[in-house]
Protein backbone atom coordinates (compact mmCIF):
# COMPACT_ATOMS: atom_id res chain seq x y z
CA UNK A 1 0.00 0.00 0.00
CA UNK A 2 1.70 3.38 -1.14
CA UNK A 3 1.98 5.83 1.80
CA UNK A 4 1.57 9.96 1.40
CA UNK A 5 3.26 11.61 4.11
CA UNK A 6 1.51 14.79 5.29
CA UNK A 7 3.81 16.84 7.41
CA UNK A 8 2.55 19.81 9.14
CA UNK A 9 5.14 23.08 9.52
CA UNK A 10 2.25 26.22 8.68
CA UNK A 11 2.76 26.88 12.47
CA UNK A 12 4.45 30.12 13.79
CA UNK A 13 5.93 28.96 17.06
CA UNK A 14 5.44 32.66 19.06
CA UNK A 15 6.42 31.23 21.88
CA UNK A 16 10.22 30.46 20.69
CA UNK A 17 10.39 34.12 21.09
CA UNK A 18 12.23 33.94 17.41
CA UNK A 19 12.16 35.50 13.88
CA UNK A 20 13.19 31.67 12.85
CA UNK A 21 9.92 29.68 11.74
CA UNK A 22 9.52 26.96 14.56
CA UNK A 23 10.48 23.94 11.96
CA UNK A 24 13.86 25.43 10.94
CA UNK A 25 15.27 25.34 15.09
CA UNK A 26 17.56 23.16 14.58
CA UNK A 27 18.67 19.73 16.67
CA UNK A 28 22.17 18.37 16.39
CA UNK A 29 22.70 20.67 13.12
CA UNK A 30 19.63 19.85 11.30
CA UNK A 31 16.10 21.70 11.67
CA UNK A 32 13.26 20.46 13.31
CA UNK A 33 11.58 19.76 9.96
CA UNK A 34 14.34 17.36 8.41
CA UNK A 35 13.93 15.42 11.45
CA UNK A 36 11.07 15.11 11.02
CA UNK A 37 11.41 14.22 6.81
CA UNK A 38 13.96 11.82 7.93
CA UNK A 39 11.71 9.33 10.15
CA UNK A 40 9.44 9.75 7.52
CA UNK A 41 11.35 8.89 4.63
CA UNK A 42 12.28 5.49 6.46
CA UNK A 43 9.28 3.97 5.74
CA UNK A 44 9.56 4.73 1.56
CA UNK A 45 6.56 7.33 1.09
CA UNK A 46 5.62 7.88 -2.50
CA UNK A 47 4.31 11.33 -1.78
CA UNK A 48 5.84 13.81 1.14
CA UNK A 49 4.18 16.97 0.80
CA UNK A 50 5.27 19.60 3.17
CA UNK A 51 2.14 22.38 4.16
CA UNK A 52 3.77 25.81 4.80
CA UNK A 53 2.42 29.09 6.17
CA UNK A 54 4.88 31.24 8.40
CA UNK A 55 7.70 31.84 7.02
CA UNK A 56 6.60 29.27 4.57
CA UNK A 57 9.50 30.34 1.66
CA UNK A 58 12.60 29.62 4.39
CA UNK A 59 10.31 26.32 5.15
CA UNK A 60 10.30 25.62 1.76
CA UNK A 61 13.99 25.29 0.95
CA UNK A 62 15.17 23.97 3.70
CA UNK A 63 12.61 20.78 2.91
CA UNK A 64 13.51 20.79 -0.75
CA UNK A 65 17.76 21.07 0.53
CA UNK A 66 16.74 18.20 2.25
CA UNK A 67 14.70 16.16 -0.63
CA UNK A 68 14.00 17.83 -4.19
CA UNK A 69 11.19 15.57 -4.60
CA UNK A 70 9.55 17.09 -1.55
CA UNK A 71 6.40 18.70 -2.05
CA UNK A 72 4.91 22.25 -1.32
CA UNK A 73 0.99 22.76 -0.03
CA UNK A 74 0.59 26.76 1.25
CA UNK A 75 -1.75 27.22 4.11
CA UNK A 76 -2.46 30.60 3.97
CA UNK A 77 -4.01 30.91 7.59
CA UNK A 78 -3.42 28.72 10.49
CA UNK A 79 -6.90 27.61 11.25
CA UNK A 80 -5.75 24.27 12.81
CA UNK A 81 -4.57 20.50 12.25
CA UNK A 82 -7.51 19.56 9.99
CA UNK A 83 -7.59 22.74 8.20
CA UNK A 84 -3.48 22.47 7.46
CA UNK A 85 -4.38 18.75 6.11
CA UNK A 86 -6.62 20.10 4.40
CA UNK A 87 -4.41 21.95 2.03
CA UNK A 88 -2.92 18.73 0.46
CA UNK A 89 -6.71 18.08 -0.74
CA UNK A 90 -6.00 19.13 -4.20
CA UNK A 91 -2.31 17.51 -4.27
CA UNK A 92 -3.85 14.09 -3.23
CA UNK A 93 -7.22 13.72 -5.14
CA UNK A 94 -5.76 11.14 -7.11
CA UNK A 95 -3.59 9.03 -4.54
CA UNK A 96 -4.96 5.75 -4.17
CA UNK A 97 -3.01 4.47 -0.63
CA UNK A 98 -2.93 5.87 3.11
CA UNK A 99 -1.56 9.12 4.15
CA UNK A 100 0.57 9.40 7.49
CA UNK A 101 0.57 12.89 8.87
CA UNK A 102 3.29 13.75 10.76
CA UNK A 103 4.48 17.34 12.46
CA UNK A 104 7.53 18.82 11.53
CA UNK A 105 8.65 20.18 15.45
CA UNK A 106 8.10 16.59 16.78
CA UNK A 107 11.93 15.66 15.62
CA UNK A 108 12.06 12.24 17.14
CA UNK A 109 9.47 9.81 15.51
CA UNK A 110 11.52 6.55 15.27
CA UNK A 111 10.68 4.98 11.66
CA UNK A 112 9.57 1.44 13.67
CA UNK A 113 6.99 3.89 15.06
CA UNK A 114 5.33 4.59 12.22
CA UNK A 115 6.12 1.21 10.74
CA UNK A 116 4.06 0.07 13.37
CA UNK A 117 1.38 2.39 12.36
CA UNK A 118 1.55 1.26 9.03
CA UNK A 119 0.70 -2.17 10.28
CA UNK A 120 -2.57 -1.28 12.64
CA UNK A 121 -3.52 0.11 9.39
CA UNK A 122 -4.37 -3.64 7.92
CA UNK A 123 -7.12 -3.97 11.12
CA UNK A 124 -8.39 -0.07 11.56
CA UNK A 125 -9.54 2.47 9.19
CA UNK A 126 -7.67 5.09 11.30
CA UNK A 127 -4.63 4.56 13.32
CA UNK A 128 -3.50 7.29 15.83
CA UNK A 129 -0.28 7.59 17.95
CA UNK A 130 -0.62 7.91 21.30
CA UNK A 131 1.60 7.44 24.49
CA UNK A 132 1.45 7.99 27.93
CA UNK A 133 2.16 11.22 29.60
CA UNK A 134 4.36 11.42 32.79
CA UNK A 135 2.19 15.01 32.84
CA UNK A 136 -0.45 15.24 30.42
CA UNK A 137 -0.91 18.41 30.31
CA UNK A 138 -2.55 19.98 27.68
CA UNK A 139 -2.45 17.29 25.34
CA UNK A 140 -5.28 15.86 23.29
CA UNK A 141 -6.70 13.04 25.63
CA UNK A 142 -7.35 9.48 23.92
CA UNK A 143 -10.50 7.68 25.10
CA UNK A 144 -10.93 4.15 24.66
CA UNK A 145 -13.60 1.60 24.56
CA UNK A 146 -10.51 -1.50 24.98
CA UNK A 147 -8.52 -1.70 22.13
CA UNK A 148 -11.25 0.57 20.07
CA UNK A 149 -10.37 4.41 20.07
CA UNK A 150 -13.64 6.30 20.32
CA UNK A 151 -12.72 9.82 20.18
CA UNK A 152 -9.59 12.59 20.75
CA UNK A 153 -10.75 15.02 22.95
CA UNK A 154 -8.52 18.42 23.29
CA UNK A 155 -7.83 19.37 26.39
CA UNK A 156 -9.45 22.64 25.80
CA UNK A 157 -13.01 20.75 25.31
CA UNK A 158 -12.33 17.77 27.69
CA UNK A 159 -14.41 17.22 30.90
CA UNK A 160 -13.03 16.85 34.16
CA UNK A 161 -13.13 13.17 33.76
CA UNK A 162 -11.39 13.29 30.43
CA UNK A 163 -8.59 14.93 31.45
CA UNK A 164 -7.89 12.76 33.97
CA UNK A 165 -7.31 10.20 30.91
CA UNK A 166 -3.33 10.05 30.81
CA UNK A 167 -3.26 8.35 27.12
CA UNK A 168 -2.45 11.66 24.79
CA UNK A 169 -2.15 12.41 21.39
CA UNK A 170 1.02 12.76 19.93
CA UNK A 171 -0.77 14.17 16.54
CA UNK A 172 0.53 11.31 14.64
CA UNK A 173 -2.33 9.34 12.16
CA UNK A 174 -2.52 7.47 9.76
CA UNK A 175 -5.78 6.73 7.42
CA UNK A 176 -6.47 5.76 3.59
CA UNK A 177 -6.39 9.26 1.91
CA UNK A 178 -10.02 8.93 0.62
CA UNK A 179 -11.25 8.31 3.48
CA UNK A 180 -9.24 11.00 5.29
CA UNK A 181 -10.44 13.71 2.88
CA UNK A 182 -14.40 12.50 3.42
CA UNK A 183 -13.85 13.19 6.99
CA UNK A 184 -12.21 16.13 6.79
CA UNK A 185 -15.12 17.95 4.67
CA UNK A 186 -17.07 17.16 8.00
CA UNK A 187 -14.67 18.83 10.45
CA UNK A 188 -16.07 21.89 11.65
CA UNK A 189 -15.06 24.67 13.86
CA UNK A 190 -17.02 24.68 16.80
CA UNK A 191 -14.88 24.24 19.59
CA UNK A 192 -12.98 26.17 22.45
CA UNK A 193 -10.86 27.01 20.15
CA UNK A 194 -12.67 27.93 17.11
CA UNK A 195 -9.92 25.51 14.95
CA UNK A 196 -10.48 23.14 12.34
CA UNK A 197 -9.36 19.96 14.37
CA UNK A 198 -7.82 16.89 12.54
CA UNK A 199 -8.53 15.23 15.96
CA UNK A 200 -12.17 15.36 15.29
CA UNK A 201 -11.86 13.08 12.17
CA UNK A 202 -11.95 10.01 15.19
CA UNK A 203 -15.34 10.96 16.21
CA UNK A 204 -16.58 11.14 12.88
CA UNK A 205 -15.03 7.70 11.44
CA UNK A 206 -16.97 5.94 14.75
CA UNK A 207 -20.25 7.68 13.76
CA UNK A 208 -20.11 6.19 10.19
CA UNK A 209 -19.31 2.16 11.24
CA UNK A 210 -15.39 2.74 10.94
CA UNK A 211 -13.03 1.71 12.96
CA UNK A 212 -9.99 3.45 14.46
CA UNK A 213 -6.99 1.93 17.04
CA UNK A 214 -4.32 3.62 18.89
CA UNK A 215 -0.52 2.29 18.15
CA UNK A 216 1.71 3.73 21.23
CA UNK A 217 5.18 4.73 21.75
CA UNK A 218 7.46 6.08 24.18
CA UNK A 219 6.71 9.42 25.46
CA UNK A 220 10.31 10.59 24.68
CA UNK A 221 9.46 9.79 20.76
CA UNK A 222 6.76 12.49 20.81
CA UNK A 223 8.42 15.32 22.66
CA UNK A 224 7.63 18.49 20.57
CA UNK A 225 9.34 21.58 20.87
CA UNK A 226 7.56 25.01 21.61
CA UNK A 227 9.52 27.05 23.60
CA UNK A 228 13.54 27.70 23.61
CA UNK A 229 13.73 25.56 26.81
CA UNK A 230 12.07 22.92 24.99
CA UNK A 231 14.74 23.04 22.03
CA UNK A 232 17.75 22.70 25.10
CA UNK A 233 16.11 19.60 26.35
CA UNK A 234 15.39 18.25 22.57
CA UNK A 235 19.01 18.81 22.36
CA UNK A 236 20.15 16.60 25.18
CA UNK A 237 17.49 14.43 24.35
CA UNK A 238 18.86 13.88 20.90
CA UNK A 239 22.09 13.35 22.69
CA UNK A 240 21.60 11.16 24.79
CA UNK A 241 19.97 8.67 22.79
CA UNK A 242 22.49 9.20 19.55
CA UNK A 243 25.23 8.35 22.17
CA UNK A 244 23.47 5.45 23.47
CA UNK A 245 22.74 4.03 19.72
CA UNK A 246 26.46 4.55 19.09
CA UNK A 247 27.42 2.61 22.16
CA UNK A 248 24.97 -0.18 21.43
CA UNK A 249 26.75 -0.44 17.92
CA UNK A 250 30.17 -1.13 19.40
CA UNK A 251 31.70 2.23 19.64
CA UNK A 252 33.83 3.00 22.90
CA UNK A 253 32.96 6.47 24.10
CA UNK A 254 35.12 6.94 26.98
CA UNK A 255 33.26 10.10 28.41
CA UNK A 256 29.61 10.26 26.49
CA UNK A 257 28.55 13.29 27.91
CA UNK A 258 30.96 15.10 26.89
CA UNK A 259 30.74 14.07 22.88
CA UNK A 260 28.74 16.20 21.10
CA UNK A 261 26.85 14.75 17.71
CA UNK A 262 25.27 15.57 14.44
CA UNK A 263 22.30 13.97 13.18
CA UNK A 264 24.43 12.52 10.17
CA UNK A 265 27.42 11.27 12.71
CA UNK A 266 28.03 7.63 11.48
CA UNK A 267 30.63 6.21 13.26
CA UNK A 268 31.97 2.28 13.06
CA UNK A 269 32.37 -0.07 15.63
CA UNK A 270 35.90 -0.89 17.47
CA UNK A 271 36.12 3.34 17.03
CA UNK A 272 37.17 4.95 20.13
CA UNK A 273 36.33 8.43 21.14
CA UNK A 274 38.11 10.05 23.80
CA UNK A 275 36.60 13.28 25.96
CA UNK A 276 35.59 16.35 24.95
CA UNK A 277 34.63 15.81 20.96
CA UNK A 278 32.75 17.65 18.63
CA UNK A 279 31.32 16.20 15.35
CA UNK A 280 29.44 18.75 13.20
CA UNK A 281 27.41 17.76 10.18
CA UNK A 282 28.60 14.85 7.79
CA UNK A 283 31.08 13.43 9.43
CA UNK A 284 31.48 9.44 8.94
CA UNK A 285 34.32 7.45 10.67
CA UNK A 286 35.14 4.06 9.79
CA UNK A 287 35.72 0.75 12.22
CA UNK A 288 38.50 0.90 14.45
CA UNK A 289 39.33 4.76 14.29
CA UNK A 290 40.53 6.50 17.46
CA UNK A 291 39.20 10.13 18.17
CA UNK A 292 41.54 11.61 20.87
CA UNK A 293 40.47 14.44 22.74
CA UNK A 294 39.17 17.73 22.43
CA UNK A 295 38.80 17.66 18.48
CA UNK A 296 36.48 19.18 16.08
CA UNK A 297 35.34 17.18 13.10
CA UNK A 298 32.45 18.38 10.17
CA UNK A 299 32.30 17.12 6.78
CA UNK A 300 35.21 14.67 6.40
CA UNK A 301 35.32 10.97 6.02
CA UNK A 302 38.28 9.07 8.31
CA UNK A 303 39.14 5.76 7.47
CA UNK A 304 39.98 2.62 9.41
CA UNK A 305 42.73 2.47 11.92
CA UNK A 306 43.18 6.27 11.63
CA UNK A 307 43.94 8.42 14.82
CA UNK A 308 42.91 11.75 15.13
CA UNK A 309 44.16 14.22 17.68
CA UNK A 310 44.11 15.18 20.64
CA UNK A 311 43.29 18.98 19.35
CA UNK A 312 42.47 18.31 15.79
CA UNK A 313 40.76 19.76 13.49
CA UNK A 314 38.55 18.41 10.35
CA UNK A 315 37.11 20.85 8.63
CA UNK A 316 34.69 20.03 5.41
CA UNK A 317 36.65 17.83 2.72
CA UNK A 318 39.27 16.05 4.69
CA UNK A 319 39.69 12.68 3.57
CA UNK A 320 41.49 10.54 5.47
CA UNK A 321 43.19 7.09 4.57
CA UNK A 322 43.30 4.18 6.27
CA UNK A 323 46.09 4.64 9.30
CA UNK A 324 47.03 8.33 8.87
CA UNK A 325 47.88 10.15 11.56
CA UNK A 326 46.75 13.32 12.69
CA UNK A 327 48.16 14.81 15.52
CA UNK A 328 47.70 18.16 17.90
CA UNK A 329 46.99 21.70 17.06
CA UNK A 330 46.53 20.65 13.00
CA UNK A 331 43.86 21.75 10.59
CA UNK A 332 42.83 19.71 7.37
CA UNK A 333 40.33 20.88 5.17
CA UNK A 334 39.59 20.06 1.58
CA UNK A 335 42.44 17.58 1.71
CA UNK A 336 42.74 14.09 0.66
CA UNK A 337 45.47 12.27 3.12
CA UNK A 338 46.40 8.88 1.58
CA UNK A 339 46.92 5.77 3.88
CA UNK A 340 50.02 5.96 6.54
CA UNK A 341 50.37 9.33 5.97
CA UNK A 342 51.43 11.62 9.20
CA UNK A 343 50.67 15.21 10.06
CA UNK A 344 51.50 15.09 13.81
CA UNK A 345 51.80 18.69 14.94
CA UNK A 346 50.77 22.46 14.31
CA UNK A 347 50.04 22.23 10.87
CA UNK A 348 47.45 23.64 7.91
CA UNK A 349 46.80 21.37 5.36
CA UNK A 350 44.30 23.21 2.65
CA UNK A 351 42.62 22.10 -0.49
CA UNK A 352 46.15 19.68 -0.57
CA UNK A 353 46.81 16.13 -1.19
CA UNK A 354 49.22 14.06 0.41
CA UNK A 355 50.98 10.83 -0.99
CA UNK A 356 51.04 7.23 0.81
CA UNK A 357 53.57 7.41 3.70
CA UNK A 358 54.42 11.01 3.43
CA UNK A 359 55.50 12.67 6.47
CA UNK A 360 54.50 16.46 7.19
CA UNK A 361 56.76 18.18 9.85
CA UNK A 362 56.00 20.47 12.78
CA UNK A 363 54.29 23.85 11.74
CA UNK A 364 53.65 23.39 8.04
CA UNK A 365 51.53 25.59 5.94
CA UNK A 366 49.83 24.93 2.63
CA UNK A 367 49.59 28.72 1.66
CA UNK A 368 46.37 28.10 -0.14
CA UNK A 369 44.91 31.29 -0.53
CA UNK A 370 46.44 34.70 -2.30
CA UNK A 371 43.82 36.78 -0.83
CA UNK A 372 41.20 35.89 -4.33
CA UNK A 373 42.20 32.38 -5.31
CA UNK A 374 42.23 28.92 -4.02
CA UNK A 375 45.31 26.54 -5.02
CA UNK A 376 45.69 23.54 -4.58
CA UNK A 377 49.08 21.95 -3.29
CA UNK A 378 49.85 18.21 -4.61
CA UNK A 379 52.65 16.29 -2.19
CA UNK A 380 53.80 12.62 -3.45
CA UNK A 381 54.40 9.58 -1.81
CA UNK A 382 57.15 8.69 0.66
CA UNK A 383 57.80 13.21 1.06
CA UNK A 384 59.50 14.36 3.73
CA UNK A 385 58.53 17.50 4.28
CA UNK A 386 60.43 19.43 7.09
CA UNK A 387 59.48 21.49 10.05
CA UNK A 388 58.27 24.63 9.27
CA UNK A 389 57.99 24.64 5.16
CA UNK A 390 55.66 26.83 3.61
CA UNK A 391 53.98 25.24 0.22
CA UNK A 392 52.95 28.28 -1.66
CA UNK A 393 50.50 27.21 -3.88
CA UNK A 394 49.77 26.26 -6.28
CA UNK A 395 52.64 23.76 -6.07
CA UNK A 396 53.60 19.98 -5.97
CA UNK A 397 56.19 17.89 -4.15
CA UNK A 398 57.00 14.60 -6.17
CA UNK A 399 57.60 10.99 -4.54
CA UNK A 400 60.27 10.56 -2.52
CA UNK A 401 61.20 14.40 -2.60
CA UNK A 402 62.60 16.09 0.48
CA UNK A 403 62.19 19.54 1.54
CA UNK A 404 64.76 21.72 4.51
CA UNK A 405 63.45 22.45 7.25
CA UNK A 406 62.53 26.42 6.95
CA UNK A 407 62.05 26.10 3.36
CA UNK A 408 59.19 28.26 1.09
CA UNK A 409 58.78 26.40 -1.31
CA UNK A 410 57.28 28.40 -4.50
CA UNK A 411 58.57 25.81 -7.03
CA UNK A 412 57.41 22.66 -7.98
CA UNK A 413 60.03 19.66 -6.55
CA UNK A 414 61.04 16.94 -8.92
CA UNK A 415 60.75 13.31 -7.74
CA UNK A 416 63.37 12.15 -5.19
CA UNK A 417 65.08 15.86 -5.22
CA UNK A 418 65.42 18.04 -1.93
CA UNK A 419 64.09 21.38 -1.66
CA UNK A 420 66.27 23.92 0.41
CA UNK A 421 64.90 27.64 -0.19
CA UNK A 422 66.26 28.92 3.22
CA UNK A 423 69.08 31.55 3.28
CA UNK A 424 72.60 30.19 4.41
CA UNK A 425 73.54 30.26 8.10
CA UNK A 426 76.73 32.09 9.22
CA UNK A 427 78.02 31.29 12.95
CA UNK A 428 80.12 35.03 14.61
CA UNK A 429 82.71 33.15 17.17
CA UNK A 430 82.44 34.53 20.45
CA UNK A 431 80.04 37.12 19.58
CA UNK A 432 77.21 35.41 21.70
CA UNK A 433 79.63 35.64 24.39
CA UNK A 434 80.39 39.20 24.29
CA UNK A 435 76.70 40.19 23.87
CA UNK A 436 75.72 38.55 27.39
CA UNK A 437 78.49 40.40 29.10
CA UNK A 438 77.36 43.53 27.48
CA UNK A 439 73.49 42.89 27.87
CA UNK A 440 74.05 41.75 31.21
CA UNK A 441 76.29 45.37 32.36
CA UNK A 442 73.64 47.58 30.77
CA UNK A 443 70.91 45.70 33.35
CA UNK A 444 72.96 46.12 36.22
CA UNK A 445 73.27 50.20 35.38
CA UNK A 446 70.05 50.25 34.96
CA UNK A 447 69.35 48.55 38.19
CA UNK A 448 71.28 50.77 40.23
CA UNK A 449 70.29 54.14 38.72
CA UNK A 450 67.22 52.97 39.83
CA UNK A 451 67.26 52.50 43.24
C1 LIG B 1 -2.20 19.07 18.71
C2 LIG B 1 -3.39 18.10 18.81
C3 LIG B 1 -3.39 17.47 20.20
C4 LIG B 1 -2.07 16.79 20.50
C5 LIG B 1 -0.91 17.77 20.31
C6 LIG B 1 0.40 17.05 20.41
C7 LIG B 1 -5.13 18.98 17.34
C8 LIG B 1 -6.39 19.74 17.28
N1 LIG B 1 -4.60 18.81 18.56
O1 LIG B 1 -2.42 20.10 19.64
O2 LIG B 1 -4.45 16.51 20.30
O3 LIG B 1 -2.06 16.25 21.80
O4 LIG B 1 -0.98 18.38 18.99
O5 LIG B 1 1.45 17.98 20.37
O6 LIG B 1 -4.63 18.54 16.34
N2 LIG B 1 -0.22 23.44 12.47
C9 LIG B 1 -0.36 23.91 11.19
N3 LIG B 1 -1.43 24.68 10.88
C10 LIG B 1 -2.37 25.02 11.80
C11 LIG B 1 -2.22 24.54 13.13
C12 LIG B 1 -1.12 23.75 13.42
O7 LIG B 1 0.49 23.62 10.32
O8 LIG B 1 -3.31 25.73 11.44
C13 LIG B 1 0.95 22.60 12.79
C14 LIG B 1 1.90 23.25 13.76
O9 LIG B 1 2.92 23.94 13.07
C15 LIG B 1 2.47 22.07 14.52
C16 LIG B 1 1.32 21.05 14.49
O10 LIG B 1 0.47 21.45 13.45
O11 LIG B 1 3.55 21.50 13.86
C17 LIG B 1 0.56 20.99 15.80
O12 LIG B 1 0.05 22.24 16.11
P1 LIG B 1 -0.08 22.72 17.59
O13 LIG B 1 -0.70 24.05 17.60
O14 LIG B 1 1.24 22.55 18.26
O15 LIG B 1 -1.08 21.62 18.14
P2 LIG B 1 -1.79 21.59 19.53
O16 LIG B 1 -2.96 22.50 19.50
O17 LIG B 1 -0.80 21.72 20.60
Amino acid sequence: MATALVVLAAGKGTRMKSDRPKVLHEVAGAPMLVHALRAGAAISPARTIVVTGHGAEAVATAASAWDPQVELAHQAEQLGTGHAVDQCRAALAEFDGDVIVLYGDTPFIRPETLAAMQAARATHDIVVLGFEAADPGRYGRLRMDGQSLEAIVEFKDASDREKAITLCNSGVIAADAATLFSLLEAVGNDNASGEYYLTDVVGLARARGLSATVVTCDEAETLGVDSPAALVRANAVYQDRARAELIAAGVTLLAPETVHLSFDTAIGPDSLLEPNLVFGPGVTIENGATIRAFSHLEGCHVARGAVIGPYARLRPGAELSEDTRIGNFVEIKNAQIHAGAKVNHLTYIGDAELGEGTNVGAGTVTCNYDGVFKHRTTIGRNVFVGSDTMLVAPVTLGDDSMTASGTVVTEDVPDGALALGRSRQVNKAGLARRMFEKLKAMKARRDKDSQ
